[in-house]
């Protein structure tokens, strides 16, 4: 059976401690970190998250103000309103919710976001950053991934880690750092074929496949780490990408959905925010 891998435990661990960075600052003086939220459309997980996100800033000590825009709202609006919070000295990190609506050009609205401010770490500069392992700000789900690899101090280097997906959110990004912490990466997706016979020989397994219990026993090799990023309501019920109660049985550690790799991307999020604040105000 395995053990649980406690994300929710990390992240508050983290964020006492972005709470703390916060205090001193704004003791010795300063004025408290800014993250200005684009969030357009009425996509119901988006404003769940946004929500989140909001009430974190808040947790720490950092103001937030959300942008909202309709889902027919024109691209150059939005492009204004980064320029907008680009501008502003006071701003430190800018968050533009994905999806983007349809009629949107991700690379358009996203290059748009200065690279210091993108504490998303998903813009064309971030990325090619990352992909020379050398960013400034990682993408906040892949982050708060290495971090609950840490916590429960599994070794990255050398052993055979394979990813679930290739989005570029959490599969293209967290493949890249896994290789970089000296992992030797498998990426399966949608149209692998037989990607249990890939995955079935990992050490480490991520999955976020956006596919609800997609991954049971067969996926998993005995004694695995396996890190479930996805997260779904089946009749009226939470769970993640794997199917939890069966692979549970096989693997070493195992993430729970949720209270696994959700607040953990809050919790990179908030320390993204905090570093380009140090660098703004200091
Ligand atoms: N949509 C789902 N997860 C994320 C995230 O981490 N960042 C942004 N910008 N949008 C998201």
């Amino acid at each position: 059976m395995a053990k649980m891998i406690d994300g929710k435990l990390v992240s508050k661990k983290i964020t006492e401690w972005v709470a703390r960075e916060v205090k001193d600052m704004t003791d010795a003086g300063h004025r408290k970190p800014f993250l200005g939220v684009i969030l357009i459309g009425d996509n119901p997980a988006s404003k769940i998250y946004v929500g989140r996100k909001e009430t974190a800033c808040r947790e720490v000590g950092f103001d937030t103000t959300t942008i909202r825009f309709d889902e027919d709202v024109p691209e150059d609006e939005v492009i204004q309103q980064i320029r907008e919070f680009n501008n502003n000295p006071n701003v430190d990190g800018i968050l533009v919710q994905l999806p983007l609506p349809e009629h949107m050009d991700f690379l358009r609205v996203f290059n748009e976001l200065s690279p210091h401010k993108d504490i998303d770490g998903l813009t064309p500069h971030s990325q090619g950053l990352l992909a020379l392992n050398r960013a400034h700000h990682i993408p906040c789900t892949p982050k708060g991934i290495i971090k609950l690899i840490k916590a429960i101090d599994f070794e990255m280097k050398g052993v055979h880690a394979a990813v679930v997906g290739r989005s570029a959110l959490v599969g293209s990004p967290i493949a890249k750092l896994l290789t970089h912490h000296h992992a030797t990466v498998t990426t399966v997706h949608s149209r692998t074929k037989n990607p249990w016979e890939f995955t079935s020989t990992a050490d480490l397994l991520v999955v976020a496949a956006g596919v609800p219990k997609l991954v049971d026993e067969k996926w998993v090799k005995k004694d695995a780490v396996v890190i479930d990023v996805g997260i779904h309501r089946v009749d009226d019920k939470i769970c993640g990408d794997v199917d939890f109660d069966r692979v549970k049985e096989k693997a070493s550690w195992i993430t729970p959905v949720p209270g696994g790799v959700g607040p953990m991307t809050i919790a990179a999020l908030l320390t993204n925010c905090f570093n380009a604040y140090k660098t703004h105000v200091s």
